[in-house]
Order: structure tokens, then C-alpha cells, then sequence
């Protein structure tokens, strides 16, 4: 067994929850490491359905210890929210679940801060998921932010937010905010969160290197995926967050020594939530009728999301970034019904061939697609659970993928539940999860 991380290769949805909660059977420990309830993880287990949106899918199996890493953003409310519908469910939240005492706090102002960068007549808004996570990580970076450390302090706290809240009157004034804030009501609110937080607070970073030494396997869950990472993805169409491999080791306080395996996580199409370029995207009836196969709409914020066909260049350039050791196909079953399938295999741009992704949004945007079709299997893929039991044409196109991008087909998921999923014998996301 090992150390692993499981991320997103494409731009977030790819199934990442339903497969860290499978994997997590095997961990002892499972950690979040950035993005705050901006995500949207959506585990089925039977009939049930989990959305976890700041808490990491492992608190699903009982006894594995959940940890929000320090790069995590926190809405306390919506942590609370998420806690009581776990617990709710039966599930022992408070033995599993740490809180790293560095995570930066989100407080509504943040939202306020959003919307006024949202709608302003001269941007283009980037179609954020409003819950304040790129202002929250703005006060991150810019040293003036609140963290849980503060948070759950006796004394520094309301100092600190005084400071912070005199920051965003002067903004909301500038910018004719209308929206009342009430800045002692808020603080009065976050106390009381304050009280039911405090016990789970402390450092993770030290809690998951000990676990580590332990000789513990520990799986850092990705939010988001790779091309909305704030430095790799497509800028400004991003979240604010490192969501790719290096942003687990920072995001948790963990070396990069540590890690023993990268797994990337990838839909057999790709989709899209929010504005930004998106070459393979599939224009009208065709992206509908995908949309609807594979009920694409936002987990979080229940906008339709965007459906495009599998880019190769793409995956190319996040399993470079990641340096994935194995992929995982997620969502095969919804492309059965199809008669051809168009697979993104290269780039032009003005009639050249393009081989690195390129860095502004206007080039993205002038990509023009260089689809290679392939059969369709028409033949349901779900309920099958065993590699040999895969239609030829379908394990065509996984192979097809695979030797497209370098990188080895290791699972395929065909369905939302636990037990509808493949791992690949031999393979090397086999080995790893040992
Ligand atoms: P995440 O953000 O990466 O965890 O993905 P989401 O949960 O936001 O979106 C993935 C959606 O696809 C969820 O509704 C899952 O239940 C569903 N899903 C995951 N894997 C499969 C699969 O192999 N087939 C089908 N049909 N649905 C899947
Ligand atoms: P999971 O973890 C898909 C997108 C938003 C928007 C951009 C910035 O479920 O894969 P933000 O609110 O983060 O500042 O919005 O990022 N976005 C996601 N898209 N899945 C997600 O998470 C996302 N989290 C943020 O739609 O385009
Ligand atoms: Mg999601």
C-alpha cells in the first residue's frame, strides 16, 4: 500500500468523490488539501446520495480519519451545515473529522467581495460558484486573513476581524454596495461556530506526517481538477487554488518524498462548469443529448455543465503537470448508446499545429480541434465487472486513450455506485493500491 493522490485531470466533475470513497476502504486516513464547498462530491451508496463539499469522502467508512488540510478555504456555516447532514445520516463525524488550524476562514463579506468582482461591466465574469472562495484566498495571499488558528483564539480573534471588516466597508462604500452587512452579527455567528469547531482544530500537517511515520496510508483527495489550478489552468477561468499534484503537498504539509503514486481522474468525455475557453466542447443537440445521458448539471450550483468530447492534448498537459502513474475513466457507460465517438487527438491554431497548451485564453479560444472518430459499442457497459466483459469497441477506445496519451487506463468507472467500477489487473494503479 501506499501514499496517493487522486485528482482531476480535466476541469472538475470527473467522478473524483465516488472513486476516493471506493479507495478509501483501503486508507487509514483521507485528506483534502485545497478548494473550499465550492466543490461538489457526489458518493451514492445504494439509494443513498452524499454531496461532500468541504469534508473529504472518506468520513463515508467508518473509522477513516478525514482531514481538511491547511489549503483549504472554510466556510464555518457551511462546514457545520455539512456536519449535521452527516450526522444526521449516522455518520461519527466528530471522530473522524481534523481541521487544520491553518486553513483560512470565509466569512460572507467574502461573498459581497464576489459578487461586486463578478458583476462589474468591464470584466468578464469568470462564472464562479459565489460561495467567496477566490476573496477568501485573495486575504490569504495578500497576509491579512483569518485562519482557524484565529478563529478558535480567545483573545486575537476579534481584533483581527475588526481589521478585516474595516478592509471590506471601505470596499463595499467604494464600490456602492447596497447589501447590508452586519459586521457584529457575523461576529456574534462565527463565536458560536467557534464552539462547536474548536474540539476538532489543530495541526494536520504534524497529524498526517505522524500517521505517515506510522506506517498509515494516507489518499489526498483533489478538489476541482487541473485546468481550473490557478497557475496551470486556463487563467483567468480558474478557481484560486493549486488543484493539481503540487497543491496536495503544500495544501497538507506533506513532502513530495511521501508520495508514492499520482492518479488522475477523467471522465471518457470532458465537461465544463462555468465560463472560459473549451476546445472539444460540443456545440448544440449532440452536447444536449450528452448533458442529459450523463445528467451533467453542477453538483453545487446545479448550472448545466458544458459537455465536450475526450481531449488528448489536454490530458497530455495535466499528466505532465501531475505526472500521473494511472488514469482512471470515469462515466464510459454514458457514451454506450452512441454510433461514432470523436476523440480530441490534436491542436491547430491559424492552421499550425499547436503542442504546448497555450497560456491565453484568446489562443485557447482559436484552437481548432483534430478529431480522429472512432465506433461507438452499442452495447451497455453498466453492470459489468470485469474487464473481459467490456464490449471490444469500448475497450478499443480505452486502449485508443491510453496509447493517445501515454498515460495506462488503471480503473474504469460504469456507473455511479461502489460496486460499478473496474480496477485493472497488473496494472499500475493495482499495485499501488496493493
Ligand atoms: P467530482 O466533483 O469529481 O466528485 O464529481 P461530481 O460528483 O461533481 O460529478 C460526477 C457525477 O457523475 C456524479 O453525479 C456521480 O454520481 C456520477 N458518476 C461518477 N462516476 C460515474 C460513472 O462511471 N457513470 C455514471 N453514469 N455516473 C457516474
Ligand atoms: P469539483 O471538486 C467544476 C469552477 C466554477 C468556475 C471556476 C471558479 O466538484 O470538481 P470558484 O467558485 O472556484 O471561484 O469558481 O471554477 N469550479 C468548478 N467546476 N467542479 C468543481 O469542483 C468546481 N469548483 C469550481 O464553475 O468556473
Ligand atoms: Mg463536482
Amino acid at each position: 500500500m501506499a501514499n496517493l493522490i487522486v485528482l482531476g485531470a480535466q476541469w472538475g466533475d470527473e467522478g473524483k468523490g465516488k472513486i476516493v470513497d471506493l479507495f478509501s476502504e483501503r486508507f487509514d486516513m483521507v485528506v483534502r488539501y485545497q478548494g473550499g464547498h465550492n466543490a461538489g462530491h457526489t458518493v451514492y451508496i445504494g439509494e443513498t446520495k452524499f454531496v461532500l463539499k468541504l469534508i473529504p469522502s472518506g468520513i463515508l467508512r467508518p473509522g477513516v480519519k478525514a482531514v481538511i488540510g491547511n489549503g483549504v478555504v472554510i466556510d464555518p456555516g457551511a462546514l457545520m451545515t455539512e456536519i449535521e447532514s452527516l450526522e444526521k445520516a449516522g455518520i461519527d463525524v466528530r471522530s473522524q473529522l481534523v481541521i487544520s488550524n491553518r486553513a483560512h476562514v470565509i466569512f460572507p463579506f467574502h461573498r459581497m467581495v464576489e459578487k461586486v468582482s463578478e458583476s462589474r461591466e468591464d470584466r468578464v465574469a469568470i462564472g464562479t460558484t459565489a460561495r467567496g472562495i477566490g476573496p477568501c484566498y485573495e486575504d490569504k495571499i495578500g497576509r491579512r486573513g483569518i485562519r482557524m488558528a484565529d478563529l478558535v483564539s480567545p483573545q486575537g480573534f476579534e481584533h483581527l476581524y475588526r481589521m478585516l471588516a474595516e478592509d471590506k466597508m471601505t470596499l463595499a462604500t467604494a464600490f456602492k454596495v447596497s447589501e447590508v452587512i452586519d459586521f457584529n452579527a457575523i461576529l456574534a455567528q462565527y463565536r458560536q461556530f467557534t464552539e462547536k469547531l474548536r474540539p476538532l482544530v489543530r495541526d494536520t500537517s504534524s497529524y498526517v506526517n505522524a500517521a505517515i511515520k506510522a506506517g498509515q496510508n494516507v489518499l489526498f483527495e483533489g478538489a476541482q481538477g487541473t485546468m481550473l489550478d490557478i497557475d496551470h489552468g486556463t487563467y483567468p477561468f480558474v478557481t484560486s487554488s493549486n488543484a493539481s499534484a503540487g497543491g496536495a503537498c503544500t495544501g497538507a504539509g506533506v513532502a513530495p518524498t511521501r508520495i508514492n503514486g499520482i492518479i488522475g481522474v477523467s471522465k471518457a468525455y470532458i465537461t465544463r462548469v462555468g465560463a472560459g475557453p473549451f476546445p472539444s466542447e460540443i456545440p448544440g443537440e449532440a452536447g444536449d443529448r450528452i448533458r442529459k445521458a450523463g445528467n451533467e448539471f453542477g453538483s453545487v450550483t446545479g448550472r448545466p455543465r458544458r459537455c465536450g468530447w475526450f481531449d488528448v492534448p489536454l490530458l497530455r498537459y495535466t499528466a505532465d503537470i501531475n505526472g500521473f502513474d494511472s488514469m482512471i475513466i470515469t462515466k464510459l457507460d454514458v457514451l454506450d448508446d452512441l454510433e461514432e465517438i470523436p476523440v480530441c487527438v490534436g491542436y491547430e491554431v491559424d492552421g499550425k499545429a499547436v503542442t504546448d497548451m497555450p497560456a491565453t485564453n484568446e489562443e485557447v479560444a482559436r484552437i481548432v480541434p483534430i478529431y480522429e472518430v472512432l465506433p461507438g459499442w452499442k452495447t451497455p457497459t453498466k453492470g459489468i465487472t470485469s474487464l473481459d466483459q467490456i464490449p471490444t469497441k469500448a475497450m478499443d477506445y480505452l486502449r485508443f486513450l491510453e496509447s493517445k496519451t501515454g498515460v495506462e487506463v488503471g480503473c474504469v468507472s460504469n456507473g455511479p455506485e461502489r460496486n460499478e467500477t473496474i480496477i485493472v489487473p497488473g496494472s499500475k494503479l493495482a499495485t499501488l493500491l496493493g
